[in-house]
Protein backbone atom coordinates (compact mmCIF):
# COMPACT_ATOMS: atom_id res chain seq x y z
CA UNK A 1 0.00 0.00 0.00
CA UNK A 2 1.16 3.32 -1.08
CA UNK A 3 0.88 7.10 -0.17
CA UNK A 4 0.50 9.50 -2.37
CA UNK A 5 4.52 10.09 -2.25
CA UNK A 6 4.86 6.37 -3.39
CA UNK A 7 5.80 5.34 -0.03
CA UNK A 8 5.19 2.11 0.84
CA UNK A 9 3.22 2.26 4.40
CA UNK A 10 2.93 -1.24 6.33
CA UNK A 11 3.60 -0.03 9.46
CA UNK A 12 0.90 1.20 12.25
CA UNK A 13 1.94 2.66 15.49
CA UNK A 14 -0.60 2.58 18.22
CA UNK A 15 -1.27 4.45 21.41
CA UNK A 16 -3.33 2.82 23.74
CA UNK A 17 -3.23 5.22 26.47
CA UNK A 18 -1.78 8.64 27.21
CA UNK A 19 -1.54 7.77 30.26
CA UNK A 20 2.04 7.61 31.84
CA UNK A 21 3.84 6.40 35.47
CA UNK A 22 6.99 8.74 34.57
CA UNK A 23 7.06 12.61 34.02
CA UNK A 24 10.10 12.39 31.36
CA UNK A 25 11.26 16.28 30.84
CA UNK A 26 11.46 16.39 27.35
CA UNK A 27 7.69 15.12 26.92
CA UNK A 28 5.37 15.66 30.01
CA UNK A 29 4.80 18.79 32.45
CA UNK A 30 5.64 17.92 36.18
CA UNK A 31 1.90 17.90 37.69
CA UNK A 32 0.96 15.33 34.46
CA UNK A 33 -2.12 15.77 32.34
CA UNK A 34 -5.10 15.96 32.85
CA UNK A 35 -5.53 11.71 31.53
CA UNK A 36 -8.78 11.51 28.54
CA UNK A 37 -12.12 10.57 29.98
CA UNK A 38 -12.69 6.93 29.58
CA UNK A 39 -15.29 7.21 27.07
CA UNK A 40 -12.94 9.35 24.93
CA UNK A 41 -10.53 6.62 24.41
CA UNK A 42 -10.81 3.87 21.78
CA UNK A 43 -11.40 0.27 23.85
CA UNK A 44 -9.41 -2.49 23.23
CA UNK A 45 -12.21 -4.29 20.77
CA UNK A 46 -11.93 -1.10 18.62
CA UNK A 47 -8.07 -0.92 17.47
CA UNK A 48 -8.48 -4.53 16.92
CA UNK A 49 -11.37 -3.88 14.80
CA UNK A 50 -9.40 -1.17 13.43
CA UNK A 51 -5.98 -3.30 13.28
CA UNK A 52 -8.57 -5.83 11.30
CA UNK A 53 -9.30 -3.56 8.21
CA UNK A 54 -5.71 -1.77 8.04
CA UNK A 55 -3.87 -5.80 8.19
CA UNK A 56 -6.31 -5.65 5.06
CA UNK A 57 -5.43 -3.04 3.24
CA UNK A 58 -1.50 -3.96 3.87
CA UNK A 59 -0.35 -3.30 7.19
CA UNK A 60 2.11 -5.96 8.47
CA UNK A 61 3.52 -4.40 11.24
CA UNK A 62 2.17 -2.32 14.63
CA UNK A 63 3.98 -1.08 17.51
CA UNK A 64 1.90 -0.57 20.54
CA UNK A 65 3.20 2.90 22.91
CA UNK A 66 1.54 5.14 25.49
CA UNK A 67 2.17 7.17 27.20
CA UNK A 68 2.62 3.93 28.96
CA UNK A 69 1.42 0.62 27.00
CA UNK A 70 2.24 -1.26 30.12
CA UNK A 71 -0.04 0.79 32.41
CA UNK A 72 -3.36 0.03 30.61
CA UNK A 73 -5.88 -2.51 32.37
CA UNK A 74 -5.71 -5.80 30.39
CA UNK A 75 -3.13 -5.28 27.78
CA UNK A 76 -1.42 -8.57 27.71
CA UNK A 77 -5.04 -10.14 26.57
CA UNK A 78 -5.00 -6.93 24.20
CA UNK A 79 -1.69 -8.21 22.59
CA UNK A 80 -2.86 -11.92 22.07
CA UNK A 81 -5.30 -10.59 20.38
CA UNK A 82 -3.19 -8.27 18.49
CA UNK A 83 -0.69 -10.92 17.33
CA UNK A 84 -3.29 -13.05 16.21
CA UNK A 85 -4.79 -10.96 13.85
CA UNK A 86 -4.32 -12.03 9.92
CA UNK A 87 -1.52 -10.99 8.24
CA UNK A 88 0.21 -9.12 11.11
CA UNK A 89 3.43 -10.30 11.28
CA UNK A 90 5.26 -8.52 13.89
CA UNK A 91 4.11 -6.99 17.11
CA UNK A 92 6.44 -4.78 19.31
CA UNK A 93 6.10 -2.65 21.96
CA UNK A 94 7.65 1.20 22.98
CA UNK A 95 7.87 1.12 26.80
CA UNK A 96 9.44 2.70 29.53
CA UNK A 97 10.63 -0.74 31.35
CA UNK A 98 9.25 -0.25 34.89
CA UNK A 99 6.34 -2.56 34.67
CA UNK A 100 8.35 -5.55 32.28
CA UNK A 101 9.71 -7.59 35.06
CA UNK A 102 6.58 -8.88 35.96
CA UNK A 103 5.13 -8.23 32.49
CA UNK A 104 7.60 -10.01 30.24
CA UNK A 105 6.92 -13.37 30.28
CA UNK A 106 3.02 -12.89 29.99
CA UNK A 107 3.60 -10.64 27.06
CA UNK A 108 5.90 -13.16 25.25
CA UNK A 109 3.33 -15.77 25.26
CA UNK A 110 0.51 -13.92 24.43
CA UNK A 111 2.67 -13.14 21.45
CA UNK A 112 4.56 -10.25 21.95
CA UNK A 113 7.93 -10.05 19.44
CA UNK A 114 9.97 -7.31 20.86
CA UNK A 115 10.19 -4.24 22.87
CA UNK A 116 11.97 -1.35 22.78
CA UNK A 117 12.65 0.02 26.45
CA UNK A 118 13.22 4.54 26.91
CA UNK A 119 16.09 4.63 28.71
CA UNK A 120 18.25 8.52 29.17
CA UNK A 121 21.12 7.59 32.19
CA UNK A 122 22.48 5.05 33.57
CA UNK A 123 22.60 7.10 37.13
CA UNK A 124 19.91 6.62 39.20
CA UNK A 125 19.90 9.60 40.43
CA UNK A 126 20.19 11.19 37.25
CA UNK A 127 17.24 8.74 36.09
CA UNK A 128 15.18 10.73 38.32
CA UNK A 129 15.93 13.80 37.74
CA UNK A 130 14.59 13.39 34.46
CA UNK A 131 11.89 10.45 34.42
CA UNK A 132 10.99 13.40 37.43
CA UNK A 133 9.83 9.62 39.66
CA UNK A 134 11.12 6.53 37.53
CA UNK A 135 13.70 4.22 39.66
CA UNK A 136 16.16 3.26 37.83
CA UNK A 137 16.67 -0.34 39.01
CA UNK A 138 13.49 -1.51 38.08
CA UNK A 139 14.00 -0.43 34.51
CA UNK A 140 17.38 -2.45 34.56
CA UNK A 141 15.41 -5.29 36.01
CA UNK A 142 12.97 -5.10 33.14
CA UNK A 143 15.62 -5.02 30.52
CA UNK A 144 17.11 -7.80 32.04
CA UNK A 145 13.69 -9.66 31.87
CA UNK A 146 13.03 -8.94 28.25
CA UNK A 147 16.45 -10.58 26.95
CA UNK A 148 15.45 -13.24 29.22
CA UNK A 149 12.45 -14.14 27.87
CA UNK A 150 13.47 -13.35 24.29
CA UNK A 151 11.58 -10.40 23.25
CA UNK A 152 14.63 -9.90 21.09
CA UNK A 153 16.33 -7.72 19.84
CA UNK A 154 15.62 -5.56 22.72
CA UNK A 155 16.19 -1.77 21.72
CA UNK A 156 17.16 1.11 24.39
CA UNK A 157 16.22 4.40 23.58
CA UNK A 158 18.45 7.05 24.63
CA UNK A 159 17.42 10.80 23.94
CA UNK A 160 20.55 12.65 24.19
CA UNK A 161 20.51 16.08 26.06
CA UNK A 162 23.15 18.32 26.44
CA UNK A 163 24.60 19.50 29.60
CA UNK A 164 22.33 16.39 30.95
CA UNK A 165 23.54 12.81 29.80
CA UNK A 166 25.95 13.62 27.17
CA UNK A 167 28.61 12.34 29.61
CA UNK A 168 27.18 8.75 29.44
CA UNK A 169 27.46 8.06 25.68
CA UNK A 170 30.45 6.05 26.46
CA UNK A 171 28.37 3.89 29.48
CA UNK A 172 25.86 3.41 26.74
CA UNK A 173 28.50 2.39 24.14
CA UNK A 174 29.80 -0.30 26.43
CA UNK A 175 26.40 -1.63 27.57
CA UNK A 176 26.49 -3.38 24.18
CA UNK A 177 29.64 -4.62 24.62
CA UNK A 178 27.94 -6.50 27.79
CA UNK A 179 24.72 -7.31 26.63
CA UNK A 180 23.03 -8.16 22.92
CA UNK A 181 21.45 -4.57 23.31
CA UNK A 182 20.89 -2.01 20.60
CA UNK A 183 21.00 1.47 21.55
CA UNK A 184 19.39 3.61 19.83
CA UNK A 185 20.93 7.36 20.32
CA UNK A 186 17.67 9.63 19.70
CA UNK A 187 17.64 13.77 18.62
CA UNK A 188 15.97 15.95 21.19
CA UNK A 189 12.91 16.96 19.57
CA UNK A 190 11.74 20.22 20.64
CA UNK A 191 8.17 18.66 22.15
CA UNK A 192 8.48 18.34 25.72
CA UNK A 193 8.10 21.22 28.61
CA UNK A 194 7.97 24.65 27.03
CA UNK A 195 11.86 25.96 27.35
CA UNK A 196 13.40 22.71 28.61
CA UNK A 197 14.61 21.69 25.51
CA UNK A 198 16.24 24.98 24.64
CA UNK A 199 19.72 24.79 23.94
CA UNK A 200 20.09 21.11 24.32
CA UNK A 201 20.02 19.87 21.13
CA UNK A 202 22.58 17.64 20.09
CA UNK A 203 23.24 16.43 16.76
CA UNK A 204 23.67 12.88 16.24
CA UNK A 205 26.84 13.43 14.13
CA UNK A 206 28.46 15.13 17.10
CA UNK A 207 27.16 12.56 19.52
CA UNK A 208 28.98 10.26 16.96
CA UNK A 209 32.30 11.94 17.22
CA UNK A 210 32.36 12.09 20.60
CA UNK A 211 32.49 8.41 20.64
CA UNK A 212 35.93 7.15 21.06
CA UNK A 213 35.60 3.67 19.53
CA UNK A 214 36.12 2.42 16.51
CA UNK A 215 32.41 2.51 14.54
CA UNK A 216 31.80 -0.52 12.20
CA UNK A 217 28.40 -0.13 10.17
CA UNK A 218 26.47 -3.26 10.41
CA UNK A 219 24.90 -3.50 6.92
CA UNK A 220 21.84 -3.42 8.72
CA UNK A 221 19.67 -1.58 6.87
CA UNK A 222 17.24 1.08 8.71
CA UNK A 223 14.92 -1.88 9.49
CA UNK A 224 11.41 -0.83 9.36
CA UNK A 225 12.87 1.84 11.28
CA UNK A 226 15.07 5.12 10.72
CA UNK A 227 18.30 3.77 12.73
CA UNK A 228 21.24 3.53 11.14
CA UNK A 229 23.53 0.95 13.10
CA UNK A 230 27.32 0.06 13.91
CA UNK A 231 29.15 -1.73 16.12
CA UNK A 232 32.39 -1.64 18.66
CA UNK A 233 35.01 -4.05 18.76
CA UNK A 234 33.94 -7.19 20.90
CA UNK A 235 30.30 -6.30 21.23
CA UNK A 236 27.09 -8.00 21.38
CA UNK A 237 24.39 -5.42 20.75
CA UNK A 238 24.78 -2.51 18.36
CA UNK A 239 24.88 1.34 18.27
CA UNK A 240 22.29 3.21 16.46
CA UNK A 241 21.56 6.88 15.82
CA UNK A 242 17.93 8.35 15.28
CA UNK A 243 18.09 11.91 13.66
CA UNK A 244 14.72 13.38 13.37
CA UNK A 245 16.12 16.57 13.25
CA UNK A 246 19.50 16.77 11.59
CA UNK A 247 18.60 14.50 8.77
CA UNK A 248 14.60 13.94 8.66
CA UNK A 249 13.54 10.17 7.39
CA UNK A 250 10.50 11.56 5.97
CA UNK A 251 11.32 9.79 2.04
CA UNK A 252 11.43 6.37 4.00
CA UNK A 253 8.40 7.31 6.63
CA UNK A 254 6.61 3.80 6.42
CA UNK A 255 3.96 4.07 8.95
CA UNK A 256 0.80 6.02 10.36
CA UNK A 257 0.02 6.33 13.58
CA UNK A 258 -3.19 6.09 15.48
CA UNK A 259 -3.64 7.67 19.12
CA UNK A 260 -5.35 6.98 22.54
CA UNK A 261 -8.35 9.04 21.65
CA UNK A 262 -8.82 7.15 18.09
CA UNK A 263 -7.07 10.37 15.72
CA UNK A 264 -5.34 8.55 13.23
CA UNK A 265 -2.05 10.83 12.66
CA UNK A 266 -0.41 10.28 9.03
CA UNK A 267 2.94 12.41 10.72
CA UNK A 268 4.30 13.42 13.98
CA UNK A 269 4.10 16.24 13.33
CA UNK A 270 1.84 17.74 11.14
CA UNK A 271 -1.70 18.78 12.48
CA UNK A 272 -3.85 16.44 10.32
CA UNK A 273 -6.11 13.93 12.15
CA UNK A 274 -8.67 11.83 11.02
CA UNK A 275 -11.25 11.02 13.43
CA UNK A 276 -11.60 7.15 13.60
CA UNK A 277 -13.51 7.25 17.03
CA UNK A 278 -16.64 9.20 15.76
CA UNK A 279 -16.78 6.24 13.09
CA UNK A 280 -17.15 4.11 16.23
CA UNK A 281 -20.08 5.84 17.64
CA UNK A 282 -21.88 6.31 14.96
CA UNK A 283 -21.13 2.45 14.43
CA UNK A 284 -19.50 2.18 10.93
CA UNK A 285 -18.58 -0.83 9.24
CA UNK A 286 -14.97 -2.36 7.85
CA UNK A 287 -15.87 -0.96 4.56
CA UNK A 288 -15.65 3.19 6.30
CA UNK A 289 -12.74 2.28 8.50
CA UNK A 290 -10.92 1.15 5.62
CA UNK A 291 -11.65 4.46 3.25
CA UNK A 292 -10.93 6.59 6.45
CA UNK A 293 -7.30 4.76 6.34
CA UNK A 294 -6.99 5.32 3.11
CA UNK A 295 -7.65 9.39 3.69
CA UNK A 296 -4.96 9.45 6.22
CA UNK A 297 -2.60 7.92 3.16
CA UNK A 298 -3.22 10.73 0.78
CA UNK A 299 -3.02 13.05 3.24
CA UNK A 300 0.59 11.99 4.46
CA UNK A 301 2.73 14.86 4.18
CA UNK A 302 6.44 14.65 2.27
CA UNK A 303 7.77 15.75 5.10
CA UNK A 304 7.83 17.08 8.89
CA UNK A 305 9.79 20.61 9.36
CA UNK A 306 10.54 20.43 12.86
CA UNK A 307 13.91 22.15 13.84
CA UNK A 308 15.73 21.74 17.39
CA UNK A 309 14.90 24.96 18.55
CA UNK A 310 11.15 25.82 17.48
CA UNK A 311 8.42 26.51 20.23
CA UNK A 312 6.38 23.44 19.13
CA UNK A 313 3.70 23.75 21.75
CA UNK A 314 0.96 23.35 19.29
CA UNK A 315 2.38 19.80 18.50
CA UNK A 316 0.83 17.06 20.27
CA UNK A 317 3.77 15.74 22.59
CA UNK A 318 5.06 12.21 22.73
CA UNK A 319 2.61 10.83 25.53
CA UNK A 320 -0.06 12.04 23.37
CA UNK A 321 1.20 10.37 19.89
CA UNK A 322 3.38 7.23 21.27
CA UNK A 323 6.68 7.89 19.56
N1 LIG B 1 12.67 14.06 21.67
C1 LIG B 1 13.19 12.86 21.31
N2 LIG B 1 12.68 11.69 21.72
C2 LIG B 1 11.60 11.72 22.52
N3 LIG B 1 10.89 10.73 23.07
C3 LIG B 1 9.89 11.27 23.79
N4 LIG B 1 9.93 12.63 23.72
C4 LIG B 1 10.99 12.93 22.93
C5 LIG B 1 11.59 14.14 22.47
N5 LIG B 1 11.09 15.33 22.82
C6 LIG B 1 11.23 9.32 22.92
C7 LIG B 1 11.18 8.56 24.21
C8 LIG B 1 10.73 7.19 23.77
C9 LIG B 1 10.28 7.35 22.36
C10 LIG B 1 8.92 6.83 22.13
O1 LIG B 1 10.30 8.72 22.07
O2 LIG B 1 12.41 8.49 24.83
O3 LIG B 1 11.77 6.26 23.84
FE1 LIG C 1 6.24 8.48 29.89
FE2 LIG C 1 7.64 7.88 27.72
FE3 LIG C 1 6.77 10.39 28.08
FE4 LIG C 1 8.71 9.42 29.64
S1 LIG C 1 8.81 9.73 27.40
S2 LIG C 1 6.86 10.57 30.33
S3 LIG C 1 8.14 7.30 29.87
S4 LIG C 1 5.49 8.60 27.77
Amino acid sequence: MEDGFKREIDYLRISITDRCNFRCRYCMPEKGVEPKKHEDILTFEEILQFVNAAASLGITKVRVTGGEPLVRKGVVGFIKKLSSINGIKDVSMTTNGCLLQDMARHLKEAGLNRVNISLDSLKSQRFREITRCGELSKVLQGIRAALEVGLTPVKINCVVVKGFNDDEIMDFVKLTQEYPLFVRFIELMPLGERGWGKNRFISAQDIKASINQKLIPTGIPAGAGPAIYYKVPKSLGSIGFITPISQHFCPMCNRLRLTADGKLKPCLESDIEIDIKSAFNENKSEEKLKSLFKQALEQKPLRHHMTSEQNADHFRKMWQIGG
